[in-house]
């Protein structure tokens, strides 16, 4: 889609931004984030105007004289985006882009030209897609045809006027994004069920953007995940099974970073990934111990993993960045009254602490799976399916009298119940994790 390529095709093209102050007070946290945002979008910023307002203005959401500023500044820098720190109405978007000679962009358009670069997996990109296509919709204002070639949907009917044609094709390809997408959903949740049926323990990292999930990530599953200073360098859940020493064998996943003012469009775009939260055995709550707004962070993401059904999932906080902390901070994990730890601090850069968050998730899970060895009577055959419907079958073999030999892990309730099992003909227990 050529508008929200653009940013993708010209690695470093010049911006200017503009951020409009309503409350009458510099707000810094906002533009750090605004200029981030760019950042990650790999966009160079030129020069930033900002100004202030009471409301914004219907036709160029800043007034005449900052348009005129700002036009200036374009010709000045050869700028060839100007990107607003806020949502425009389709009109003020045309109105200032006519104005401007140049390409406008809005705080939503940003996110999704970010989304669009940062999408991997399937339903990612679909679901990308799809909130670019509706925001498009209300936003057309020339040809669209080349959405003709891309999707193959129909020709222009007879009578049409090219702007009819396009949103024709705009509507088609939407409805066929929306059954694609639900068509993955579909398989996702298949997918999401067999790996419940494994049993084996998830553990979801969740926190702000930057906060350096990937890091984290990387250096727990050695998995290579991409990461770099950029927001949302993860768009989709990843997910990896670890052997973890002390708990054995889990299952990770890095979720996409939470950010404020989330529009409304991109919350769908998010729900796989916010879903999976709900599922989670853990979750770690990775924070930024080095930022300033750190509290306020806190309470966001404690907001969205309630909103997403999953504030009764055991949250494991952690403070990450402890490098940049001044006073210094040395690693370490807070506990509560049982002993069960709460906090652990590390830094994810430099690995100092990491063994301390393996050591305190492995606590967590310490006895709760069970990797044993049983002996089945050959005429058992249906508690030998009940058993391949439990736990996750490691080996399989079987003795002269052709009895069933399984290594395999279960769960501790699990254990137990196929320990009253009368075709068992013998149990034991190889290790108390799954291996
Ligand atoms: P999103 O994908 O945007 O949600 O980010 P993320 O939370 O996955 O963060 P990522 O792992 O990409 O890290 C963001 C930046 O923080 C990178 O530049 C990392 O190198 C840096 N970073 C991560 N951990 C540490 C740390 O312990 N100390 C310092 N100083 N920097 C860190």
């Amino acid at each position: 889609m050529e508008l929200f390529d653009r940013l993708d095709r010209h690695e470093m093209e010049r911006a200017v931004l503009v951020h409009v102050d309503f409350h009458n007070e510099a707000d810094r946290e906002e533009l750090d984030e605004f200029h981030e945002l760019v950042d990650s979008a790999g966009a160079k910023i030129c020069q930033l105007i900002t100004t202030k307002r009471q409301h914004p203005d219907s036709k160029y959401f800043v007034g005449k004289g900052k348009a005129e500023e700002i036009k200036d500044a374009v010709a000045l820098h050869e700028a060839d985006v100007v990107i607003f720190n806020h949502a425009l109405t389709p009109a003020q978007e045309r109105n200032l882009s006519r104005y401007l000679e140049c390409q406008v962009l809005d705080r939503v358009g940003l996110i999704l030209d970010i989304f669009a670069q940062r999408a991997r997996s399937h339903e990612g990109k679909l679901q990308v897609e799809l909130a670019q296509l509706k925001r498009m919709s209300t936003r057309l204002v020339r040809g669209w045809s080349h959405l003709d070639r891309q999707g193959g949907i129909g020709a222009r009917g007879p009578g049409e006027t090219q702007l009819e044609t396009d949103r024709r094709l705009i509507q088609g390809r939407i409805k066929q994004l929306e059954s694609r997408i639900e068509k993955v959903r579909k398989q996702r949740d298949l997918g999401r069920k067999a790996r419940q049926k494994s049993e084996l323990p998830a553990i979801t990292i969740v926190g702000y953007t930057n906060a350096g999930k990937s890091t984290l990530f990387n250096l727990m599953t050695s998995a290579g995940v991409y990461a770099e200073d950029r927001l949302f360098a993860t768009l989709d859940s990843t997910l990896r099974r670890v052997r973890l020493p002390g708990a054995g064998t889990v299952i990770f996943a890095d979720t996409v970073g939470f950010i404020r003012h989330i529009p409304h469009d991109l919350v769908t775009a998010f729900r796989s990934t916010l879903e999976e939260t709900r599922e989670a055995d853990l979750l770690i709550h990775l924070i930024d111990a080095a930022d300033p707004h750190r509290e306020e962070k806190i309470a966001d993401v404690l907001d969205v993993i309630a909103e997403v059904g999953a504030q009764d999932v055991p949250q494991l906080m952690v403070f990450n960045k402890i490098d940049k902390l001044e006073p210094a901070v040395e690693p370490k994990v807070d506990v509560d009254e049982h002993g069960t730890p709460i906090r652990v601090w590390l830094s994810a850069k430099s690995g100092q602490g990491v063994d301390l968050l393996m050591d305190s998730v492995a606590s967590f899970f310490k006895g709760a799976f069970y990797t044993v060895s049983l002996t089945l009577d050959v005429k058992a055959g249906k508690r030998r399916a009940e058993l391949y419907e439990l736990g996750t079958i490691l080996e399989e073999g079987y003795d002269e009298q052709g009895n069933s030999l399984f290594k395999m892990y279960l769960t501790r309730q699990e254990w137990e119940q196929v320990q009253q099992w009368q075709e068992l003909l013998e149990a034991k227990v190889l290790s108390d994790e799954a291996a």
